[in-house]
């Protein structure tokens, strides 16, 4: 009996292990005009949702940020020379999308670009491949500019697919350099995902670790009658999670004001859902947790007579809400 139990939990913990997938990815940006705070490029690489590299702007170099990530300074010095080039090639595709969209504006071709604000902008760069759990691979290669899907690239048709209007000019231009392209999808199918696996061996415990969500349901009347219950969930990785309100047992996602998760900064991650709810209804409302380290997903209540909440104090941003929560429930 004891060891069927056993035997029943290692095989789903073998199981829970194999069945997550994995990706690498990295994140650039540069800004035309540079203020404090924001530097004029900036760059990190991911391991599934935990940034583990990053370009620092002032020391010009490649800096790990991850506890696990034990390489040698070769790689550092590799890393550092990577990010370097591809600063300068990012620059001047920058440079390149702003003319274009002064080009389009001086003939005012389209009234996407008239629209466009003055002032600094920015264009984002995003790569990086994924290791499904059935051991398939896939890629991605996209641009955005001032915050808004540009460019990109269809690794099957080895062709880029022009979101924006403008980026016609630049999926032309682009193009013309198949090789360039094939280089770019044979990094992602190969390289990439042996990189990734690399990464995996190396930090194996923290990036397949399970760590349950802490839930609670906060409560937060306002003058008109109405209550907003907030359903938590701190603490917990990997990031996927779902949070669902119901009232009565009926889906209420539609009602619900979601945030995105959230990394809380000691390498575990938060979400809230929120709903507003006529007073006195509250005991009407459930809130529905899935998440893997659950075995079966949670269901919540607002509990009037729960005990304070003990804060979890983590990103500045989290700890104001989480006063807020405390005033509420000493109200
Ligand atoms: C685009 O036009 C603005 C205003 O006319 C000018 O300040 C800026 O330098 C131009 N940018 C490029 C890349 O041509
Ligand atoms: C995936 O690949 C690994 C290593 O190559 C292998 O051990 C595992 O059995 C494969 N899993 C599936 C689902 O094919
Ligand atoms: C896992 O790594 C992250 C950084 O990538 C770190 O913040 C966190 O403390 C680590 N967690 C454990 C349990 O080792």
């Amino acid at each position: 009996m004891v060891w069927a139990l056993l035997i029943r939990m290692l095989l789903s913990l073998l199981q829970e292990v194999q069945t997550r997938s994995h990706s690498l990815q990295y994140f650039y940006m540069a800004v035309s005009e540079p203020s404090p705070g924001m530097p004029a490029f900036a760059a990190s690489g991911f391991v599934d949702d935990q940034p583990f590299i990053y370009y620092d702007s002032m020391k010009t170099k490649a800096i790990p940020l991850a506890p696990w990530l034990k390489e040698n300074s070769d790689y550092f010095d590799d890393e550092t020379e990577i990010f370097v080039s591809r600063k300068k090639i990012f620059h001047l595709n920058l440079r390149n999308v702003q003319e274009y969209y002064n080009q389009t504006s001086e003939h005012s071709l389209n009234k996407e670009n008239s629209q466009k604000p003055a002032g600094p902008h920015t264009l984002q760069f995003s790569y990086g491949c994924e290791l499904q759990d059935d051991n398939r691979t896939t890629g991605h290669w996209q641009y955005g500019y001032d915050g808004s899907d540009y460019l990109s690239l269809n690794m099957d048709t080895l062709q880029y697919t022009a979101i924006s209007f403008i980026a016609r000019y630049t999926k032309h231009k682009w193009e013309a350099n198949r090789n360039s392209i094939q280089r770019d999808k044979n990094y992602l199918e190969n390289e990439c995902i042996q990189w990734l696996q690399r990464y995996l061996k190396d930090g194996w415990e923290n990036l397949t670790r399970t760590e349950t969500p802490h839930t609670q349901v906060t409560h937060h009347p306002s003058p008109n009658g109405k209550v907003t219950l907030r359903c938590w969930a701190r603490g917990f990785y990997p990031a996927e999670i779902t949070l669902t309100w119901r009232q009565d047992g009926e889906d209420r996602t539609q009602d619900t004001e979601l945030i995105e998760t959230r990394p809380a900064g000691d390498g575990t991650f938060q979400k809230w859902a929120a709903i507003v709810v006529l007073s006195g209804e509250e005991q009407r409302y459930t809130c529905h947790v899935q998440h893997e380290g659950l075995s079966e997903p949670l269901t919540l209540r607002w509990e009037p007579m729960s005990k304070l909440p003990i804060p979890v104090y983590s990103v500045v941003e989290g700890v104001g809400t989480i006063l807020e929560d405390m005033i509420a429930y000493t109200n």
